[in-house]
Order: C-alpha cells, then structure tokens, then sequence
C-alpha cells in the first residue's frame, strides 16, 4: 500500500490530523492498535480550549459539540472552604467548552467514516523504517501477515506508550521528566454535577477535582497514593474522600450514586525534543504528557495538528518546507508552556507524601493570594482557556 501521510495512532490527534489533511485532499492511512469501540471507551480528558473547539469546528466536527458541548465561563479553585472564583470571560473576554474526549474521537470517526479514510485497527508491530530518507515505509502485522505502507511522510500520534518516539535513535532526542508520587483516581457518575463550575480543591485531605459530562453525568477524581489499585476503592471510599476534600457548602450538597466507571492514572510531566527526526513528526502524547492539573493534555495534542497539518499540505501540495522545518520549534515553546502552567496547578493543589509543614503553607498563600488579585486570577485563567496558537 502507498500513502502521502502514514499516521501511527487513532486517537484524538491522529484522527484531527487525518480529517484535516484529507479535507485538503492528502492521502492518509492511520494504523491504529486497538478496536475501535476500545479508543471509544477510555473516559479521558474532559475540558477544551476555545482554539482546540476552534480547530474541531475547522475539521468539520463541530455541530454536535455547539449542541451537547457545555461552555464554561469560570471554575473554581478551593482551599477547605474559601472559594476562588475564576471568571474566565470576565478576566479574558474567553471560555472553554466541556466536552469529553470520548465524544471528540466518536465524531472524528464518524467524520472520517463520511470522507472514506481508510483507518486500519488491530494492527500489531509497527515499525517505521528508513524516516531520515526520502522513502519511509512502515510495516505491520495484520491478522498474522506482515504488511507494508509505503509513504512521503510518517506522523507518529500513537501516545506515550508508541513506537515513534522510541524510532528516533537515542543520540537524537533529549527526554525532560517529571513523576509526581501521587496518581488520580477518577470516577463517572449518572448524578447530578456539584456545581455548575469545575472545582479545583486544595484540602487538608489532599486534592479533588469536582467535573462533569452533561447536566446528569459527572465526573469526579482524588488524589491517591501510586501504590493504590482500584480494588481498594468501593464508592462508599470515594464519596467520604470526595467529600472531606471539597468545601462543605458543596459537600454537604453533593449527590452521589453508583460509578460507572472508575479507573487510576499516574500523573507525570514528560517532553521528548526534537518533535521531528527526518520524515517522521511526533504529534500529541507520544511527544509530551502534562499531569492533568490544567486540562491542557488533549488542548497540546490539537495545538500539535495545528501546527503541523497546514505545513504537511504546504509540502505535499507545494513542495514548501518552511511549515515543517519550523514545526518542531513552533510546538515546543507553547509545549513548555503548558507544561509550566500544569506543573504550577499540580503543585498549587496537590499534597506531597512526606512534604514539610512549609509546602501545605505556601498552597495556601498562593491560593489566598489569588483570591485577593485579579492580576493573579488573570494569568491562571489565561493559561487554563489556552494561550494562543
Ligand atoms: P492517545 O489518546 O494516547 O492516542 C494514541 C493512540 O495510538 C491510541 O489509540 C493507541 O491505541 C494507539 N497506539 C499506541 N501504540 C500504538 C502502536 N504501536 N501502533 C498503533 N497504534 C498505537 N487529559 C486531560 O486533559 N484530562 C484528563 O483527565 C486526562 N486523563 C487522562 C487519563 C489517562 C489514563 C491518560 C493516559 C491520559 C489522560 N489525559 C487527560 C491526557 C489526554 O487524554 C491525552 O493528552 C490525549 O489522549 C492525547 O491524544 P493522542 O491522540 O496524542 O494520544
Ligand atoms: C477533567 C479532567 C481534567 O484533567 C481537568 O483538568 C478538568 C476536567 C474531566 O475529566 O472532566
């Protein structure tokens, strides 16, 4: 098989990437591992920019997200029971849109279904060849055959776990880390939000975050420590902890039910520079995590397609390189700021294990202080509706 753009990965940034090129009529192939149905059910991010809602509407994405998609206009960040408001129209004259990734994925399937891109699921050992030539090619195995895909450019979006990055040598890239000793465990509900707003709480108990899907469904998470399994956790656990972290005007309110789905992620701080290695480009989480203090995971995979689709065409259809020579440089100086901001909130938030008396005193300062300036409230909320492209 041959294509203009192999795509590694069928998760949110392969298939905004695929959509946008194949709408300016350059050939794709994505390769993903799993089912689909499997990308369909992983209950990810939750919050999107105004350029990430900006760039699905672009991809021809956007109607059911204007109807179902839930704008906020501020969150809340708490420290026991003072409440910060951020009001993000207010501050900004911006707003970001709750809408889960889940449904992000199912409406860029269904979009690509419509166009008649070809994505491949179940393939297994991808391995890309030859990406510092002229002739990349890709090989994997499909139902026990090993098949080829020969292509003008490699687009590496399949994750933190993926074979790209891993395909640069390791004398080419430099990797900056951060492994925070404390994971999220999340839960969904069919109960009613806490509040109309996100709320980001700082407590003596540790943080939580108060989220939502839609005005029946919410979404809910604690910090917990790595070495805890979801096993350990009956809902009866999780609400008692939800609650003793959120301040009790909202606690004392909150409707609970049963999970629906309950799951642990680690949180970790991760870039791997260059995004580029010949003809191979790494898009999303297979270049860079943020923990997911900010909500900036999934808003960074699209601001990577957004740097990256217009210089593939530019390539491809006029033989101008400028997009993709710049590609790496232009991702990464707004890459490192969203990682500063998501560092910032974690730490602002969350309870270090064996932390002295001093941390727990310098959350508090930070979050008074934000409750006393607007000019502090300014910057939070100008990084957390998404700075700009
Ligand atoms: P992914 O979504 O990881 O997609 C990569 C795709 O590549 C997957 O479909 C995978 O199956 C496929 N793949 C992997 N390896 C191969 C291979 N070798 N061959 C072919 N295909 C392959 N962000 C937030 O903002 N808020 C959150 O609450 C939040 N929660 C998260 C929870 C978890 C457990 C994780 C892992 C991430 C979370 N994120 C969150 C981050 C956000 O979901 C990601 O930033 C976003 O999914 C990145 O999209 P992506 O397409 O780059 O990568
Ligand atoms: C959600 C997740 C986040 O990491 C975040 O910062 C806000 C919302 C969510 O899943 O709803």
């Amino acid at each position: 098989m041959k294509t203009e753009v192999a795509i590694i990965g069928g998760g949110p940034s392969g298939l905004l990437l695929s959509q946008l090129l194949n709408q300016a009529g350059v050939a794709t192939v994505v390769l993903e591992r799993a089912t689909r149905d499997h990308v369909l059910s992983r209950i990810r991010a939750g919050v999107l920019e105004a350029g990430t809602v900006e760039m699905l509407r672009e991809a021809g994405v956007g109607d059911r997200m204007a109807r179902e998609g839930i704008p906020h206009e501020g969150c809340y960040l708490t420290d026991d029971d003072l409440m910060v408001h951020i009001d993000f129209k207010e501050l900004t004259g911006s707003s970001v849109m709750v809408y889960g990734q889940t449904e992000v994925t199912a409406d860029l399937y269904n979009a690509q279904d419509a166009l008649g891109a070809t994505i491949i699921h179940g393939v297994e050992e991808v391995v890309i060849h030859d990406a510092d030539t002229d002739a990349p090619y890709v090989e994997y195995s499909l139902d026990g055959a090993r098949k080829r895909l020969d292509c003008t450019y490699v687009a590496g979006c399949d994750g933190f776990h993926g074979v790209s990055r891993k395909t640069i040598p390791e004398a080419k890239r430099r990797e900056f880390e951060r492994v925070y000793p404390f994971g999220w465990l999340g839960i969904l509900s069919r109960t009613k939000p806490a509040h109309e707003e996100l709320i980001y709480a700082n407590s003596s108990n540790g943080f939580a975050l108060a989220s939502m899907r839609s005005e029946t469904l919410s979404r809910y998470y604690v910090q917990v420590p790595l070495t805890d399994k979801v096993e350990d956790w009956s809902d009866e656990r999780f609400w008692t902890t939800l609650k003793s972290c959120l301040p009790s005007e909202v606690a004392e309110k909150i409707e609970t039910g049963p999970s629906i789905e309950k799951s642990i992620a680690p949180l970790r701080s991760f870039v791997s520079e260059p995004l580029r290695w010949g003809r191979l480009f790494l898009v999303g989480d297979a270049a860079h995590i943020v923990p997911p203090t900010g909500a900036k995971g999934l808003n960074l995979a699209v601001s990577d397609v957004h740097y990256l689709y217009q210089a593939l065409i530019d390539a491809l259809k006029k033989g101008d390189t400028t997009g993709i020579d710049a590609y790496s440089e232009r991702a990464l100086l707004r890459i490192w700021k969203a990682m500063r901001f998501s560092w910032q909130m974690t730490t602002m938030l969350h309870q270090f294990d064996g932390e002295d008396s001093f941390a727990a005193q310098m959350r508090k300062a930070t979050l008074r202080h934000l409750s006393q300036s607007e000019t502090a409230r300014r910057d939070l909320a100008e990084n957390y509706i998404g700075l700009p492209f």
